[in-house]
């Protein structure tokens, strides 16, 4: 240990309440899961609860307790094989779209080997690990929420393909709200602004570095779509007019039959939609949710607006406070819009927001070294960003530089948009 040992010792109390408390809520999350729910894989993209458990704790001991802690003791050497998810340097692994074929371990031992991981970890942290390993746990714990996440969206996917539709909680119908009215839109001059984050706090490789860019000036709704405006959509023919839609949509819709969001259904004339809490009705107050790219600007194209760019939602975004509907008040649904503010509503939490820019590098970024430098930046490549985090995000996780990215033709992950427009 070196540095003032007061302040190492504070230092080691907050990691270590962060933690354990980061630790407890993928548990908690893990709760209503049988072993056969935490165990099947809908699709390639997703992952088994019980891998996201397991995957999460072998970034701990594999990133954080083998090359730190000196004599601690591997829980399962197949485990690496198992649970390493894409990382070169760490070598071979389980195919992804097979990890639903790990019917064992069980839960109970994914379970055991998470107490494992965590006795070892409480004890280096209570050691007074220093700056670098303290920003390596720090790491450990957002990439964990960002797998808690997952867990969620995960978890709808598979309950979707299930025939009697189960409800992972609370299956009572939701309250529909009323109509938030027409969307206003905020000017903004933009100029040569900053975005990016500035290096104070956590903030993922990606986030940074901070930079100057030029943004044309620019209107931006103070809402997020709905699914009213998205019904209107369809109902206009939107999914069968392919001036609307980029190329590669349009293939999209050819080859898979979209006529509407993911997880929507018509019941007698009236839409549904399957929900973590089961089959609900589609509330036209609430933001639309689960569409891919190629969806919301067909939308945007029908709309005659634009989706925003990264810095102009950064920009707008810049003046709200980072509160909104996120995971921990355990809605798990987007909430329709609150009244009018004058400036940017819904702006964090509901729905992670499409933005018409591709995940590329920040001017000056480097990839780290060794194998965290896996973790961001080999993605950089055919994915848009969504920002402002939605309502399976933890609550304390996103920040207004927080960029999400996913391939355009995703939407299981609880994906929406707010329209914007040239000035
Ligand atoms: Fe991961």
């Amino acid at each position: 240990m070196t540095g003032n040992p007061v302040r190492l010792a504070r230092q080691s109390s907050t990691l270590s309440q962060r933690y354990s408390s980061v630790r407890g809520h993928s548990r908690k999350l893990a709760g209503p899961l049988s072993d056969a729910d935490a165990t099947a894989q809908s699709m390639a993209d997703a992952s088994p609860a019980k891998w996201h458990l397991a995957h999460t704790t072998w970034f701990f001991e594999t990133m954080v307790l083998k090359p730190n802690a000196p004599g601690y003791r591997v829980f399962d050497e197949t485990f690496n094989f198992l649970f390493n998810s894409y990382y070169e340097t760490i070598g071979a692994r389980h195919p992804r779209p097979k990890r639903g074929l790990l019917t064992r371990p069980s839960l109970d031992a994914i379970l055991a080997f998470r107490a494992h991981v965590d006795v070892a970890m409480e004890a280096l942290i209570a050691d007074g690990p220093d700056r670098a390993l303290a920003d390596l746990i720090e790491l450990g714990c957002h990439h964990e929420q960002q797998h808690q996440e997952l867990l969620l969206t995960d978890i709808l996917h598979l309950f979707a393909q299930s025939p009697v539709r189960p409800a992972y909680r609370d299956p009572e119908p939701v309250a529909v709200a009323d109509d938030p009215g027409d969307a206003d839109y905020v000017a903004f001059e933009g100029g040569l602004i900053e975005i990016g984050h500035d290096g104070a706090g956590f903030a993922f490789d990606c986030e940074g570095p901070r930079h100057k860019t030029y943004v044309r000036p620019f209107r931006i709704a103070d809402r997020l779509v709905t699914n009213r405006e998205w019904m209107a959509f369809m109902t206009d023919g939107g999914y069968r007019d392919p001036l609307l839609w980029l190329a590669d949509g349009w293939g999209q819709i050819l080859e898979h039959r979209w006529t509407a969001p993911l997880y929507w259904e018509d019941r007698d004339g009236a839409w549904w939609s399957m929900t973590l809490r089961g089959m609900q009705p589609v509330d036209p107050s609430a933001p639309v949710t689960h569409v891919s790219y190629f969806e919301a600007d067909a939308f945007a194209s029908w709309a005659g607006k634009r989706l925003p760019t990264e810095a102009e939602w950064e920009l707008a975004s810049a003046d709200v406070p980072v509160d909104g509907t996120f995971a921990g008040g355990g809605r798990l649904r987007p909430r329709p819009a609150g009244p009018p503010t004058g400036g940017p509503r819904q702006m964090f939490g509901d729905v992670w927001e499409w933005t018409r820019s591709p995940f590329t590098p920040y001017p000056g970024f480097k990839i780290a070294e060794g194998a965290v430098g896996e973790y961001n930046g080999k993605f950089m490549c055919g994915q848009f960003v969504l920002r402002g985090g939605s309502c399976a995000t933890p609550d304390d996780h996103v920040r207004a530089t927080y960029r999400n990215f996913f391939q355009p033709d995703k939407r299981w992950q609880f994906s929406g948009l707010r329209l914007a427009e040239d000035a």
